[in-house]
């Protein structure tokens, strides 16, 4: 079994300096194999909030916990017209990883970032034909026990909107062509954020022909940019093949408290909602009983 950390939309300089303690300990306390940050580092990408995210990274790697990172698109200047176009992620690159691409691997897991965050539109993310063809790549020689795990900033899913019924999030440009490459390459699960919302759902219920990848959401883990009246929260992620456990550690006034672990299981091809743990050892909802969204 791995356990994977997913902490997302961290918007130093709007940051929770007592969240953001809170995450730290609670990380070196349960020492995760993987810390995955998917993006949106800090509020407006300027030097000094760099310079926080930085500083944030570096005590958790001098921690001995791994870092794996992607830009979000807070990371790339809005204000700042010619660094926007001219060096998007110059800052992004000096402060926090100069690899646009990272990957990262160990006896269970697979994991590749991709960088969705781009200057020419302000929220929305987009994926290049290059990117498409590394997510083919960068698992031909994974072995086949393993974990495969995409992440971005940007959700390649439309995601059912809270506000309003019916109505769906956007996605990434050409998330459709990533996402078959992802199904061709086996990704199990896609990690993401940029909503500011935790979520998880099996892809199938929301795209036919998206492969069985089992998609998982983080909130905003350390920002006071709530939404929806949702509190701070992380994903903490046992990943064991077929089978994985997924707990929301929500922020409650003064730390973080665990959601009722939530199960998936890879079954015929698929991800099903496996039950949410009522009680130590009592899955509550019977296995059959699929649920939607959950968390
Ligand atoms: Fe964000
Ligand atoms: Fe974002």
């Amino acid at each position: 079994m791995s356990t994977i950390a997913h902490l997302s939309d961290v918007h130093f300089g709007r940051h929770d300096p007592e969240v953001v303690a809170a995450v730290e300990a609670y990380l070196f306390e349960r020492r995760p194999d993987l810390v995955v940050i998917s993006g949106d580092f800090t509020q407006r990408a300027r030097n000094n909030q760099f310079q926080m995210a930085a500083e944030f990274v570096d005590r958790i790697e001098a921690g001995g916990l791994p870092v794996l990172a992607v830009p979000g698109n807070h990371d790339v200047p809005l204000y700042d017209v010619a660094r926007r176009f001219a060096r998007p992620l110059h800052r992004y690159k000096r402060f926090i990883d100069d690899d646009l691409c990272p990957y990262w691997e160990n006896d269970d897991l697979a994991v590749l970032g991709i960088n969705t965050a781009r200057s020419l539109t302000i929220k929305d993310g987009s994926v290049s034909r290059e990117q498409i063809e590394r997510i083919r790549d960068a698992f031909n020689d994974v072995a086949t026990h393993k974990t495969r795990i995409l992440v971005t900033h940007h959700p390649l899913f439309a995601m059912p909107l809270e506000e309003e019924e019916g109505a769906l999030t956007k996605v990434a440009n050409r998330s459709s062509d990533a996402l078959a490459a992802a199904a061709d390459a086996g990704v199990d699960i896609l990690l993401a954020g940029h909503f500011h919302r935790a979520y998880s759902v099996s892809a199938r219920e929301m795209v036919d022909t998206a492969g069985p990848a089992l998609v998982i959401q983080a909130g905003t883990a350390t920002s006071t940019r709530l939404r929806g009246g949702e509190q701070q929260s992380f994903n903490w992620i046992d990943v064991v093949k077929d089978r994985v456990e997924l707990q929301v550690q929500r922020w409650e006034e003064r730390c973080f408290v665990s959601g009722r672990p939530t199960y998936f299981e890879f079954v015929d091809g698929n991800w099903r909602f496996a039950g949410r743990k009522e009680e130590e050892g009592v899955p509550a909802v019977p296995f059959e009983e699929r649920a939607g969204g959950a968390s």
